[in-house]
């Protein structure tokens, strides 16, 4: 069975001991399960909470990688208040790029996009390019794409999981078959009507991903999952 991945977009939320809050619920849980192999878990944070979440991690040996949710175009310089993609090595091994909120709220135009693209993979950073379309264009480098149809995002609407494995399926066409993940309201109780559509690799959870019981409960669903096919 193909690799599942679930990606946890924090977005602009949680204080540090928030965070550390959350990572104790999930840890004392996760500790006493073994996920199957083809389950991967993703946590795409703020800066603020990503070293000390780095360590926590390191520590527990808890099978999450650690993500960021922004990058910058330039490099490591004088670019006040930016985080360049060097500065990101060793902390973070995803960076997602191109989220529609960064595309709406800050006016990031795809010129800028592929330069934070090339910026992160210049720096070994695996992107996780958002689209909310598969007409938007993507750069050669992302490890793997997420569709996100912006009225999904956040309305508590999730697109029928058959539209979305069809957009998926024409992103996969048209790049190289690298994994594409749907995202857009998707919940403990929608993650598997699009984990079992057959052009879509994951799913990117915002909201949902916020409260420890919802993504523990996201887990163990991926985890039956893969359990039932191997
Ligand atoms: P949502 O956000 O799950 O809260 O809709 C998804 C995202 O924007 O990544």
């Amino acid at each position: 069975m193909k690799p599942l991945y679930l990606m946890a977009n924090w977005k602009s939320n949680k204080t540090i001991d928030e965070a550390m809050t959350w990572f104790s619920a999930i840890e004392s849980h996760m500790a006493k399960r073994t996920l199957p192999d083809q389950v991967k878990i993703i946590l795409c944070v703020p800066f603020t909470v990503s070293a000390i979440l780095q360590e926590k991690i390191k520590k527990s040996n808890l099978p999450i990688s650690l993500g960021v949710q922004n990058v910058s175009a330039f490099p490591s310089g004088a670019y006040t208040g930016e985080i360049s993609a060097e500065m990101l090595k060793g902390l973070a091994e995803f960076v997602l790029i191109g989220h529609s909120e960064r595309r709406r709220y800050f006016h990031e135009t795809d010129e800028e996009l592929f330069q934070k693209a090339k910026a992160a993979a210049a720096s070994g950073l695996k992107t996780i390019y958002c689209v909310d379309a598969a007409s938007v264009p993507i750069p050669d480098m992302p490890a793997m794409i997420l569709y996100e149809p912006q009225s999904a995002i956040g309305s508590g609407n999730a697109e029928d999981p058959v539209v979305a494995n069809s957009v998926c399926k024409q992103l996969l066409e048209k790049n190289q078959s690298i994994p594409v993940l749907y995202g857009g309201s998707v919940t403990e109780k929608t993650l598997k009507g699009f984990l079992t559509q057959p052009e879509i690799s994951g799913v990117g959870v915002g909201g949902a991903s916020l409260d420890p019981e919802k993504f523990l409960q996201m887990v163990d669903v991926m985890s039956s999952l893969c359990t039932d096919h191997q």
